[in-house]
């Protein structure tokens, strides 16, 4: 009950997408809406047939009010994007990324969190948590190029990575009070030494508003190149990782082997204060060469789920969510075989659900 003695309605806007999306997404929607029931929330879900299919077969993977029609809901979970008839460039283009950008999701969040009893090609793994913050509207992703002299010797393409001091200084306040609230260091990954335009911005920026407005949270400075090294040899010693939009993109996967890999990643796109539904969906895609099979892990989505519950006050589902997984996840029979289980999809989703009905009263 909230403080009038109601019931809340969450309402989820739900894309399945493509591939293995409208699998995990099926799974993963009653236990993340069995969660919110904790902090007394009931979940509405609407769901849209939005992607490849849609794509092919009307000319649009998303209606023309897509972004209304989005808007008229709390957040949106989304499954996978990438439809084997199309270019990948076109999947993407036709929806994740008119999303983020039409919805000004500024943060995008990538949680990196080592659980015990999931094995990584990386080992002495304990304790491992930090999360990469990624900047979700520029750089290498703005759109900005093209091409000239198609086909011929002297062809030449472009593609222009945008870096704006209203951006940084946006998602560095963000990052930086993210860091403040998890008292742990913030470490601002670019490639300054060559790019000297626009990632000498970024260190300039960030720099400035750390020096400024959060002199108490610690801040060091890294090559992006050194932070791939370090993220294996030493990912105990991260807190939170400020990145660009594709730096973030890169070290994220990498960071998704430190959890188990790409089924175990989670994460939200947001804008902070903006007013809009953020966009919560598993780092990983649509992985055709298993759609259909009921194998794909549903961890990611569920834990994107928690997200999902965390930003929208539900912050008990949230927790019991990460908890039931932390202990799923050592039992072959609840979890599917690219963590080294034996079970389906639902049946995955379903004990989590299990763990933690137990767990709760
Ligand atoms: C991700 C994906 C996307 C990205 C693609 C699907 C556009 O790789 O969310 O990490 O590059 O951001
Ligand atoms: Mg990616």
């Amino acid at each position: 009950m909230n403080a009038s003695g109601h019931e809340r309605t969450l309402r989820i806007a739900a894309i399945a997408g493509d591939g293995i999306g409208p699998e995990i997404v099926g799974a993963s929607l009653p236990v993340i809406a069995a969660a919110a029931r904790l902090d007394r929330v009931r979940v509405e879900v609407t769901e849209l047939d939005w992607g490849g299919e849609r794509l092919l077969r009307t000319g649009a993977a998303m209606p023309e009010d897509a972004t209304a029609v989005v808007r008229e809901h709390d957040a949106i979970l989304l499954g996978a994007v990438g439809h084997p008839q199309l270019t990948p460039d076109v999947s993407v283009w036709s929806l994740v990324l008119p999303l983020r950008k039409e919805l000004d999701l500024y943060v995008n969040l990538r949680p990196i969190r080592a659980l015990e009893n999931v094995d990584s090609p990386v080992v002495d793994l304990a304790g491992t948590d930090f999360v990469v913050v990624r900047e979700n509207t520029e750089g290498e992703y703005s759109g900005i190029g093209g091409r000239v002299h198609s086909g011929g010797a002297h062809e030449v393409a472009t593609d222009v990575a945008v870096h704006s001091r209203r951006a940084l200084t946006r998602i560095g306040r963000y990052a930086f009070g993210l860091a403040r609230e998890r008292g742990q260091r913030l470490t601002l990954v670019t490639k300054s030494n060559v790019s000297r335009h626009g990632y000498a911005l970024w260190d300039e920026v960030i720099g400035e508003l750390g020096a400024a407005e959060f002199p108490d949270v610690p801040f060091e400075l890294a090559f992006v190149d050194a932070m791939a090294t370090r993220m294996i040899e030493r990912p105990r010693s991260l807190g939170v990782l400020l990145c660009s939009n594709l730096f973030g993109d890169i070290l994220s996967d990498l960071g998704a082997v430190l959890q188990g890999g790409l089924g175990m990643a989670a994460s939200a796109n947001l804008c902070p204060g903006g007013g809009v539904p953020g966009v919560f969906e598993p780092v990983h895609g649509s992985a055709p060469d298993i759609a259909g099979k009921g194998i794909a892990n549903p961890l990611a989505t569920i834990l994107s789920g928690a997200l999902l519950l965390r930003e929208n006050g539900c912050p008990l589902g949230a927790a019991a969510l990460e908890e039931a997984i932390s202990a799923t996840v050592g039992r072959a029979e609840a979890t599917t075989p690219d963590i080294g289980g034996t079970a389906d999809t639902v049946t995955a989703a379903n004990a989590v659900m299990d763990e933690f009905e137990a767990a709760t009263p």
